[in-house]
């Protein structure tokens, strides 16, 4: 009889936001199965996101952290990364640590509190961590692989190869952006060089640093025993299947949020993972305005933008005549100049007392659930987007980086929720669109579409929807490969 040792899964997310959020309720997710979890987090990361006397993920007999150092100064205003310089960085200072943590596991020295906690069985990797594979797999440990970004532009990722071959990417000269892009295959109707994901749009050549950075990110997708997606059937089913000729397993568990709310009855939104405090102010004043009145905006947890673009969204957004609720993060801006340092700051103008509110950091997910937003002018992160997608509020897209350019196209042109507004973010523009969504001529077959996603995405999360069962088979796998 085979000798079965208990599961015990160790997950490694890369120190971001947006891929800490999904990591997270994965983690919630395969703890409330029964199995031991350690949740590894860079050092930066844990103290700022995890070491709170509230969050109770700490005290559970069988879920445990750990950490690993990641050469930032201590008390960073920015403990993340966001360049690939900064993740190599990264790389460098936890590698090590972390190889020692899996071979001190399975020589039996895992300690937890009070308990001898049984050797790591299964590594779930950051898609974006490729040495968070190759040493378990170095190692014989079983990997498999989280990508917490869209579906859609973890296939365009996977054709960089045949984008080369055909010469449609690294191109030194000034790209034609409105160029139609065939090379991904199931996406040539409507994917242009300005949709194809960041990294491999700007690419100025073949051996660009990026471009080759996830090509290696795609080639361990056939290295991995099975590939996790924050997503589900009904979104992305034509994708997935894609994506199963190259991995022999994936599993569809988004959107995760929801799944981890029916599943463990997790609460929604709260500080923990959060790499800021959420200003709850903004909810009493969401109460005091109409129904479907307000515009929430939020640019995510990376975006950084200059203060001349900051007054064109905010010039927009005043001639829209909309209501707005607005995240500017305390590091949205750049480094200002001294003389833009006293000019009057956004939340004392006139236009943003009459109808505006400004915090910094929002609870997102109960915001967007919230009866009087209208609209959601997202930078389309993804996490982002599938939490626009589950309240079925309908989106205005300026995209700012990696997948974002891929999923507001998905947005505007396969799932019509909302309009992309890529690469163009003058006053105007932001007006016009910000009109249109919330009550232009085509506003309400945007809500129709938003809220057929939203059933969509609420049934895949129940018993018996697609999210759920992929969660169970999961689970299943997981425990076969400790037996
Ligand atoms: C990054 C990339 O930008 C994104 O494209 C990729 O898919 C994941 O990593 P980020 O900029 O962090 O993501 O955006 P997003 O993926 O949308 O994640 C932001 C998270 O922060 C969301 O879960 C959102 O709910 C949360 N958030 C944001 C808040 O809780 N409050 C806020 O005020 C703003």
């Amino acid at each position: 009889m085979a000798n079965t040792i208990t599961p015990h899964v160790l997950l490694f997310p890369m120190p971001a936001q947006g891929h800490l959020l999904p990591m997270t309720k994965l983690a919630d997710l395969l703890s409330h199965a029964g199995l031991y979890v350690t949740f590894l987090a860079t050092e930066g990361v844990y103290q700022r996101c995890f070491l709170r006397d509230d969050d109770d993920r700490r005290d559970q007999p069988r879920f445990r952290f750990r950490t690993v150092p990641d050469g930032l100064p201590r008390e960073s205003s920015r403990p993340f990364v966001d360049t690939l310089d900064g993740l190599l960085g990264v790389v460098g200072h936890a590698r090590g640590p972390y190889r020692e943590l899996l071979a001190s596991s399975r020589g039996g020295g895992g300690e937890g509190e009070g308990e001898l906690w049984p050797p790591v069985t299964c590594v779930v990797a950051d898609g974006f961590l490729p040495f968070a594979l190759d040493v378990p797999v170095e190692m014989g440990i079983p990997v498999m692989v989280l990508r917490t970004s869209s579906p859609c532009s973890v296939w365009a990722y996977c054709c960089i190869p045949e984008l080369i071959k055909r010469g449609e990417v690294a191109s030194p000269d000034e790209p034609n952006l409105d160029e139609s892009i065939q090379g991904v295959a199931g996406m040539e109707g409507f994917l242009r060089r300005r949709d194809l994901p960041g990294f491999v749009r700007k690419a100025q050549s073949a051996d660009d640093p990026g471009l080759q950075f996830f090509a290696t990110c795609s080639a361990n997708l056939t290295r991995a025993r099975a590939l996790i997606l924050n997503t589900f059937e009904a979104l992305d089913s034509p994708v997935i299947s894609r994506l199963r000729d190259v991995c022999p397993d994936v599993y569809g568990l988004g959107p995760l949020h929801l799944l981890g709310r029916n599943v463990c009855s997790t609460p929604s939104g709260g500080d923990s993972g959060k790499l800021w405090r959420e200003d709850r102010t903004c909810m009493a004043w969401l109460d005091r305005q109409p129904d479907r009145s307000v515009v929430y905006v939020s640019f995510g947890s990376i975006t950084v933008i200059s203060r001349e673009e900051l007054l064109e969204f905010w010039h927009g957004l005043i001639g829209s005549g909309k209501r707005f609720l607005w995240v500017v993060r305390s590091d949205l801006v750049a480094e200002t100049s001294a003389d833009e340092k006293t000019e009057t700051p956004l939340e004392l103008e006139e236009g943003t007392r009459e109808r505006g509110c400004l915090v910094g950091w929002a609870p997102q997910e109960e915001v967007l659930a919230h009866r009087s937003v209208g609209c959601f002018l997202t930078h389309s992160g993804w996490n982002s987007t599938l939490e626009g997608v589950v309240a079925g509020v309908p989106m205005v897209c300026w995209p700012f980086l990696g997948d974002q350019y891929t999923n507001s196209r998905f947005v505007s042109e396969v799932w019509r929720n909302g309009l992309d507004m890529k690469d163009a973010g003058g006053r105007d523009v932001v007006e016009r669109m910000v009109k249109a969504a919330m009550d232009g001529e085509g506003a309400d077959e945007l809500r129709r579409s938003a809220s057929k996603l939203a059933e969509e995405a609420r049934e895949s999360a129940e018993e018996g929807g697609s999210s759920y069962l992929d969660y169970q088979r999961l689970v299943q796998q997981i425990k076969s490969l400790s037996s």
